[in-house]
């Protein structure tokens, strides 16, 4: 089967039954979306599907027809998205990072609030689906936040 993955299309022979997280992880040997739980628990495994955070331990491979984007293909674009998680406390162990990241990513896009205020609970809603052991999460809320208000700084000055 052919999966779209990364902007590049992947030509993978896979078992019937075989999860998008292990087409992406053995059969890609892309090891950026985790496995954690393996039933839609933590979302240590998120990735996107045209643009669609998914968990990939519950979706079928052979379902899948859009273009999936793990944390790997998160490129220039979340540079910053990247840089505030490193500076604000977004991650300690790193094991939820990537699925933190790639949520987030599809967050940004979608486009928060100006206001803090108004920002923070629906960043708490939407990442409420990431599990993390390790920071607290007000560090991840942080860093999204920060990334949402340098942007909006940026387009402003332009
Ligand atoms: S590993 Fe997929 S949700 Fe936990
Ligand atoms: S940083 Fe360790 S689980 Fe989130």
């Amino acid at each position: 089967m052919i999966l779209r993955v990364n902007g590049a299309p992947q030509d993978l022979d896979l078992p019937v039954g075989a999860t998008l997280l292990s087409a992406l992880r053995s059969g890609l040997g892309l090891k950026g979306a985790k496995e954690a739980c393996g039933r839609g628990e933590c979302g240590a495994c998120t990735v996107l599907v045209d643009g669609v955070p998914v968990m990939a331990c519950l979706t079928l491979a052979v379902r899948v027809r859009g273009e999936v984007t793990t944390v790997e293909g998160l490129t220039e674009e979340f540079r910053d998205l990247r840089e505030a998680f490193a500076d604000l406390g977004g991650f300690q162990c790193g094991f939820c990072t990537s699925g933190q990241l790639v949520r987030a990513a599809a967050l940004l896009r979608a486009g928060l609030p100006a206001t803090r205020t108004e920002a923070e609970p629906l960043i708490r809603y939407e990442m409420s689906g990431n599990i993390c052991r390790c920071t607290g999460y007000n560090g991840i809320i942080d860093a999204i936040w920060a990334t949402s208000e340098k942007r909006r700084t940026a387009r402003e000055a332009a």
